[in-house]
């Protein structure tokens, strides 16, 4: 089983749903720990619960040590709010160069990225907002989208309406694409752009 290292800063829904995931085969994977950039975060006690090693405001040093002395494979962010460094992401690479930190986003990338994107998507009067699951590149909310989930927000009446509906398709989509990320149930295209941009499609 692949082990993976969870980051987060805020509530912690998403990590407690990994956890659960993890706990029912939904997520072929074993989470192995957690980090969080502040200690009063929600996710905490869950990891508590569940006697998982936990690593309080750790500097990226402190994470790359961990993940090489405790054999994690993959690091996924679920609302992380700290920007990671060139030097921490291209530490976290597969023989092929692609990026082996998964993070979420609670728009339809390209569309919305940065803070607040359901209130962004929200005031901008769209017919639906959505979640994006992507590989980590340095450009932020930039790197290979691995899978997208929309849904309709044109008759809600507030931000935090958007928020419940889109928490669960959160927890749901994060969930299952990293069980088939992470086991290797993917194909790679290079759609010959200038760039060489990579296209991650599930197989
Ligand atoms: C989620 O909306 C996630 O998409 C974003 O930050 C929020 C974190 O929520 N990146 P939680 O801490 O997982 O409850």
């Amino acid at each position: 089983m692949k082990r993976i290292l969870v980051l987060a800063s805020g509530r912690g829904s998403n990590f407690r749903a990994l956890l659960e995931a993890s706990r029912h085969g939904v997520l072929r994977a074993e989470i192995a720990a957690l980090g969080v950039s502040k200690r009063d975060c929600g996710a905490v006690g869950a990891a508590e619960a569940a006697n998982l090693p936990l690593l309080l405001e750790p500097s990226e040093a402190d994470i790359l040590a961990f993940a090489k002395a405790q054999k994690i494979h993959f690091v996924v962010l679920a609302g992380y709010m700290k920007i990671l460094s060139k030097h921490f992401i291209d530490a976290l690479r597969d023989d092929k160069g692609l990026s082996q930190i998964i993070n979420i986003h609670p728009s339809l990338l390209p569309a919305f990225p940065g803070l607040d994107a359901y209130g962004q998507a929200f005031r901008a009067g769209v017919r639906e907002a959505g979640v994006t699951i992507h590989l980590v590149e340095p450009e932020v909310d930039g790197g290979p989208i691995l899978d997208q989930k929309s849904f309709r927000i044109d008759r809600m009446r507030t931000v935090e309406e958007v928020e419940s509906r889109g928490l669960p398709v959160e927890h749901d989509l994060y969930s299952k694409t990293i069980d088939w990320f992470v086991n290797g149930e993917y194909q790679l295209q290079n759609r010959g752009s200038p760039e060489g941009k990579v296209y991650v499609a599930r197989a």
